[in-house]
């Protein structure tokens, strides 16, 4: 049986953690497709702009060999609709997103994996800014 994982991000001034977590999602099962935000989702989401713009982020995230398959993701409220278009099995989130996605248990399993620590895309801003 083909097992389809499924996440989501933004993956934006892509770094290891980000890696980490889109290697060890890949492992769960048979292929990976990933929801990359747009922009726009972007800018309610977090409050800010990406660095770096949705084409970039996903032709970055779509060239790592544990990635099957790029989409945007347009709307945090369509993650069944997602799910369900993708013919996924698993839904995968970083443990920064525990329990939020519990509802979706119906449609798929959900696994949420521990963050690298130390990493993240607004730290990295941080530090280059100094
Ligand atoms: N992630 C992770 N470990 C990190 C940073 C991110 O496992 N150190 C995971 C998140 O849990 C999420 C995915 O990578 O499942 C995409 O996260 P994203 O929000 O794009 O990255 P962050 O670095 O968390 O961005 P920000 O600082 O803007 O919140």
């Amino acid at each position: 049986m083909n097992r389809k994982i499924i996440t989501f991000g933004t993956f934006d001034v892509f770094h290891v953690g980000h890696l980490n977590l889109l290697e060890r999602a890949r492992a769960l099962g048979d292929s990976l497709v990933v929801g990359i935000s747009t922009d726009e989702l972007n800018l309610t989401k977090k409050d800010r702009a990406p660095v770096f713009p949705e084409q970039e982020r996903a032709r970055l995230v779509a060239s790592l060999r544990c990635v099957d398959q790029v989409f945007f993701e347009e709307s945090l409220a369509y993650k069944r609709e997602y799910i369900e278009r993708n013919g996924a099995s698993v839904l995968v989130m970083g443990d920064d997103w525990k329990g939020k996605f519990d509802d979706l248990r119906d449609a798929c399993d959900v696994v949420y994996l521990p963050r690298t620590p130390s990493i993240s895309t607004t730290a990295t801003i941080e530090r280059i800014r100094g």
